[in-house]
């Protein structure tokens, strides 16, 4: 009998005993074993649920029961959910968890902690949700140098965004509809200001590019600042606008990014809607390769962590470890690196705005404020144009998400 005991007894932790329960015989078979829940860590009152046995309010009875051999940890946040999974570790559990806090910041540690001690440290669900795409990264793309990651990875964001776009909502409505549906936490900030997107990020360049990548050192700029016009003018001119997180390679280093990006209708996560997440990973034989499905909810998360538990239990070894201390330079700030804008200022083209009207692709007045569609510069570059114009009023400043454009300008 193989024994589990769940950490956090919310969306997700109740969403793994439901698919342990649920799918029992198709597990049993699986495993060619049964599997259990003996214990649920919470320190809530489930009074009158069925697994009300089984909850515990003490991590120790979990560390000192040498019957279970998986610890899930759904419990969030960096602690305690670190200090347990690192106990857990210790005493001889595989641990899987969707907490991608937890992993961007210490999954290097607690894999090596796991490698030490002959278990696993499994984090299948902490990127996309359901989608498979850890360790499509780490084992089925082995093969290749990866040379980016692009991705759609918050559900939230990517809601709201579609909300904005269909219906024509601002931002504030679109968030409110998310809050109501329970998509968005009362506290939305770690989703609409790109943290969410960036830890995925990380975690995803860590496997595909084998240093540890700080969430810290990434350029993060979320959505909050998105109007109706960005994305009518968006439209427009056939892009749509999507929070991406993108990491590419060269030979000194990498180059992550997580911002609102205006993305060409002909690229596919352009067809990437509601809280879906897309994710593209290019390697240098399998070409590019896409992940897409349910990027968050309680049965999508826990199918990847019930998968996990299987893996936990069938084999010896963990994901990739990557090197904690990178070389210098090797995050790269992306200031170095051209991007095509969308730019909208007070003011019509008639005026002071011919600087930027000469250099535009494109130009979409509509009332006093003009859209322009520059393209491809360095921060610097624009800097120095809009500096020609006194007393510019920029209401909105984009990236286009050109892929073969970006790339750093002396690189
Ligand atoms: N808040 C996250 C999202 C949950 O909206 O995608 C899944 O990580």
């Amino acid at each position: 009998m193989i024994q589990v005991a769940i950490m956090g007894f919310g969306v997700v932790g109740s969403g793994v005993a439901k698919i342990i329960e649920e799918n029992q015989a198709l597990l049993a078979a699986r495993l060619s074993d049964e599997i259990t829940v003996k214990y649920i860590l919470d320190i809530r009152d489930f009074t009158g649920h069925a697994l009300a046995g089984r909850v515990v309010r003490d991590f120790s009875v979990i560390e000192n029961d040498p019957e279970v051999s998986v610890v899930v940890e759904a419990m969030g946040g960096v602690h305690p959910a670190y200090d347990y999974s690192l106990k857990a570790i210790r005493a001889k559990k595989s641990v899987v968890t969707s907490n991608k806090e937890l992993v961007s910041l210490h999954g290097r540690e607690l894999l090596e902690e796991a490698k030490k001690n002959g278990v696993r440290y499994l984090f299948e669900a902490s990127v996309g949700g359901g989608i498979p795409i850890i360790r499509p990264l780490s084992d089925c793309l082995a093969a290749n140098e990866i040379s980016s990651v692009t991705g759609i990875m918050n559900g939230t964001t990517n809601y709201i965004l579609t909300q904005m776009e269909e219906n024509g909502a601002p931002f504030a409505d679109a968030l409110s509809d998310a809050q109501a549906r329970g998509f968005a936490e009362r506290d939305p900030s770690a989703d609409i200001d790109g943290k969410d997107t960036c830890r995925k990020l990380c975690i995803l360049a860590d496997i595909a590019f084998g240093y540890q990548v700080n969430p810290d050192l990434v350029t993060c700029e979320g959505i909050r600042a998105i109007s109706p016009r960005d994305i009518s003018d968006a439209a427009e001119a056939g892009y749509c606008i999507k929070l991406l997180g993108h990491v590419r390679r060269d030979s000194e280093g990498i180059t992550p990014i997580v911002a609102p990006f205006l993305l060409s209708r002909t690229h596919i996560l352009s067809g990437v809607s509601g809280v879906f997440n897309g994710i593209g990973v290019v390697g240098n034989m399998v070409g590019e390769t896409m992940f897409y499905g349910h990027g968050a909810g309680s049965a999508p998360t826990a199918s990847a962590m019930v998968g996990d538990i299987i893996e936990a239990c069938e084999v010896p070894s963990s994901p990739v470890l990557w090197k904690e201390k990178a070389p210098e330079g090797y995050i790269k700030d992306v200031s170095e690196c051209a991007f095509a804008r969308y730019l909208r200022v007070k003011g019509t083209r008639a005026d002071s705005l011919t600087v930027l009207a000469e250099c535009a692709v494109r130009a979409v007045s509509n009332g006093d404020e003009t859209g322009f569609f520059l393209p491809a510069m360095t921060d610097e570059e624009l800097a120095v144009i809009l500096k020609m114009i006194p007393e510019l009023d920029v209401v909105s400043s984009i990236r286009i998400f050109t892929p073969g454009e970006f790339v750093p300008k002396n690189g």
